[in-house]
């Protein structure tokens, strides 16, 4: 009788072009973004082997063992090492949490983002979409990235603090989380991220400086909240202070509000922003999809802002924000580490390995969107199916961890983009094609851009 032959482990194709001692560590630095598109394109099972160093990555290249690792089998894994570099400013809030913990944290926070809770900050991102669209002047040459980061930093301060923070407090954050955020990007970039934080760099110094100002001026507005015993406003703030958890009856420490506070500034600001940035950078470079945009938001608004009421009846304007998120989704670069031996498709999968995803590269591969580099909104149409393969397009991410504030952005910048587009159109100030820098989120840089007053081409508008 002869012994039966041990069944073979697959292992995962290594990707190719891993210099000795760096791997793919100096390319993942330095063209992080064709690195990753290369990879998406390696046939194979759909896991690829990455060496950074010493440590070996995987990167899951095909949507459904994406979907696996972040669906069915996510309590295999948690945050991954890079996402733990964030640590320092967000504590253990919802991106850094994992298990039960995360579970109860997530039934608390949620509701803050319903629907009918992002109506209530709806007339908020109104104002302030409007209050900036009012200010631009004619022929002034605006840095997008900057202007956009602004206001949505403003969006996600006011809601969480309503009232309760000073217009000055409130710029110190804006400004503050510029430096945070600049601090978090360059850790993402870096090799070696736990000593190039600790050297004397400028990048470091100032997020020393910011993240301490920051912490403080939050644990400053909690203690004012809890010491107030007048009428509650109705903000974030309030929710996360008051809100008990049915299943445990417990309430959130002042110190986990605080976590979840920092938590909601990093994911919920640059985020939104960057998308705006891009969305108008595609505008200016496709101006048949422009003109559509105009047409719908004219029709629509006739010149006024747009509100939670109108989102509805802006498909165009949603199918526009859908593909600049296809094109540039500002989580370009996902991951988790496996908390125990655990398997994705026929792959065992070591405790402690690091698994990537991109959905840059996912939403860039020819196999599950046809035409993929042109920017085609349409594309979404449900009668243009054919087009996508809607199970492999992440830009929120999915399962335990999927982004929570994801009607909140729509929301947001479906608003913003609507306002500005009834009575302005933006060209950028150098015509050449802008490449993403990948740092936190997908960056253009500043993106200079001259704002130009629409008038004469809209209907039955005004000069
Ligand atoms: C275009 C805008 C946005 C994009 C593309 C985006 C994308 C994402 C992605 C991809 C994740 C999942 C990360 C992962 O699985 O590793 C995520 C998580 C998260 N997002 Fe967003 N996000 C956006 C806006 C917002 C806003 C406006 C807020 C809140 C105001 C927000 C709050 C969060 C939070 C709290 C998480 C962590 C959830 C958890 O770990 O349980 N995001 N987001």
């Amino acid at each position: 009788m002869t012994a039966e032959a041990p069944a073979r482990v697959p292992i995962p194709r290594q990707a190719p072009g891993a210099l000795p001692l760096l791997g793919h560590g100096l390319a993942m630095r330095r063209r992080r973004l064709e690195l990753l598109e290369e990879v998406q394109g390696l046939d194979g099972d759909g896991l690829v082997a990455l060496r950074l160093g010493a440590a070996r990555m995987l990167v899951a290249t095909d949507h459904r063992l994406v979907r696996e690792l972040l669906v069915r089998r996510a309590d295999d894994f948690g945050p991954s090492p890079q996402y733990r570099l964030m640590e320092p400013v967000t504590g253990a809030g919802l991106l850094l949490s994992e298990g039960a913990f995360h579970r109860r944290q997530r039934r608390l926070i949620r509701p803050a983002f319903r629907h009918a809770r992002v109506r209530h900050y709806a007339d908020l991102m109104t104002e302030l979409a409007q209050g900036w669209t009012d200010g631009l002047r004619d022929g002034e040459v605006v840095a997008v990235d900057e202007e956009f980061g602004s206001l949505a930093t403003t969006v996600v301060v006011r809601s969480l603090f309503g009232q309760g923070i000073s217009d000055a407090d409130a710029g110190g954050v804006v400004t503050a989380m510029t430096d945070v955020m600049a601090w978090v990007g360059a850790r993402g970039a870096d090799p070696l991220p736990a000593l190039m934080s600790r050297l004397p760099t400028q990048v470091n110094r100032r997020f020393a400086r910011s993240a301490r100002s920051l912490h403080t001026l939050v644990d400053t507005l909690i203690a004012r909240r809890r010491a107030d015993s007048g009428e509650p406003p109705d903000d974030v703030l309030t929710w996360l202070l008051g809100t008990t958890d049915a299943e445990t009856g417990e309430r959130m420490s002042d110190a986990q509000v605080h976590d979840e506070v920092m938590t909601l500034l990093t994911a919920g600001a640059e985020t939104t922003s960057r998308t705006l940035a891009w969305c108008l950078y595609l505008l200016a470079r496709n101006p048949d999809a422009e003109e559509r945009l105009h047409a719908e938001v004219d029709r629509v608004l006739g010149g006024r802002a747009a509100g939670f009421d109108d989102l509805a009846e802006l498909p165009y304007t949603r199918r526009v924000l859908t593909e600049t998120l296809r094109l540039y989704p500002s989580g370009y670069l996902l991951s988790r580490a496996a908390r125990r031996d655990t398997e994705l498709g026929a792959y065992p999968v070591a405790a402690g390995t690091t698994v990537l995803f991109s959905p840059y590269a996912l939403h860039r591969d020819p196999r599950l969107f046809r035409a993929p580099d042109a920017f085609r909104p349409d594309r979404w149409l449900p009668e243009r199916a054919g087009e996508v393969t809607p199970d492999a397009f992440l830009p929120f991410g999915l399962g335990q961890h999927g982004c929570l504030g994801e009607g909140f952005a729509w929301t947001e910048m479906t608003i913003a983009l609507a306002t500005l587009a009834t009575r302005w159109r933006l060209r950028p100030l150098h015509p050449a094609p802008v490449a993403p820098t990948p740092l936190f989120s997908l960056s253009s840089g500043r993106m200079p851009m001259r704002a130009r007053r629409r008038g004469e081409d809209r209907a039955g508008g005004r000069a």
